[in-house]
């Protein structure tokens, strides 16, 4: 298979986002490294780290390694609950810019909302400033409901570039991914195969697989492609990293997407963010 170019959708902020990437968690530093390499040699241009995966020294010497011109990757990393604070925003960035080996990030996102703290709109002014000063290129949020990208809107008036959710079949997640489009937000999916578990195994998926030729892995991303989501499946081989790009050569039917949209299991599938953050 040759090198994949992946469609890539407008931000709001300007910069186009690859619509598939490489997620990295929980890959280690040496492990990053090689794969993330891997990954841009056969076509990614979008890698998704964040300082909680403490891999980020490793993407960066991945993203060298490749011999991949800087201005060619998509780069997002993501900081934590202790650096919810306008100022403190700052920190975490450039914190995250020297591991990374890299003077701007495309995408820096607020990993949880952790709304016990109270602090992701002090966070997310931060992160306009960030903007700003050119030091990223784009902003957004990880793991926001529809009630926390409303009060960033109502207290600021600023919208997320990207907002990250776990996004899947099963949790298919349609009310949140309406007020995104709303707002012009695009929906990030992690967890974009459900971990590579039950949902690779149901008979809708496989059936659907069966009569492409293709892999359930694959359909699920096809299914994400069509959506108009961002999806950032994981892998740390190298045969399953061109399977997951290789979405781009088929097509599902209307009648395969309503199929898909069954296996939904609702938002308490989901973790919920409101009790869960880091
Ligand atoms: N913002 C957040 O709060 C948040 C939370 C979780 C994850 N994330 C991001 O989202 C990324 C993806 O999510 P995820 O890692 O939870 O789940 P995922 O991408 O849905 O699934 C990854 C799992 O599926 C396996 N896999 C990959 N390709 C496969 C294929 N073609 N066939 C069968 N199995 C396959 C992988 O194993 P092998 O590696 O062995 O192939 C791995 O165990 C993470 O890496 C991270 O970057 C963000």
């Amino acid at each position: 298979m040759a090198a994949v170019t992946v469609p890539t959708l407008e931000l709001p902020s300007g910069p186009r986002i690859p619509v598939l990437g490489l997620g990295t968690y929980p890959l280690t530093d040496a492990e990053a490294e090689r794969v993330v390499a891997e990954a841009l040699a056969v076509g990614y241009r979008l890698v998704d780290t964040a300082e909680n995966y403490r891999n980020e020294a490793g993407v960066g010497r991945g993203l060298r390694a490749s011999g991949v011109e800087r201005g060619e990757v998509f780069v997002t990393t993501k900081f934590n609950a202790k650096w919810h604070g306008e100022e403190l925003v700052a920190r975490a960035f450039e914190r995250s810019a020297e591991r990374l080996g890299l003077d701007y990030v495309d995408l820096l996102l607020v990993h949880w909302p952790n709304p016990a703290q109270d602090r992701y709109v002090s966070a997310w002014r931060g992160l306009i400033a960030l903007r700003e000063q050119g030091l990223v290129r784009a902003i957004g949020v990880s793991n926001f409901k529809p009630a926390h990208l409303q009060r960033l809107l109502d207290e600021t008036g600023v919208a997320p570039d990207v907002n990250q959710v776990q996004l899947n079949p099963l949790v298919s997640r349609a009310e949140l991914r309406a007020f995104d489009a709303r707002h012009g937000i695009v929906t990030q999916a992690w967890s974009p195969i459900g971990k590579g578990g039950e949902l690779l195994e149901a008979p809708v998926i496989t059936e659907v697989a069966g009569r492409l030729g293709r892999t359930p892995a694959q359909v699920v991303l096809r299914w994400h492609v069509q959506l108009g989501n961002v999806a950032i499946p994981k892998t740390g081989d190298p045969a399953r990293l061109r399977e997951n790009l290789d979405v781009f050569g088929f097509e599902l039917t209307e009648a395969d997407m309503r199929a898909i949209a069954t296996l939904d299991q609702g938002e308490a599938a989901a973790v919920d963010s409101d009790a869960f953050g880091h």
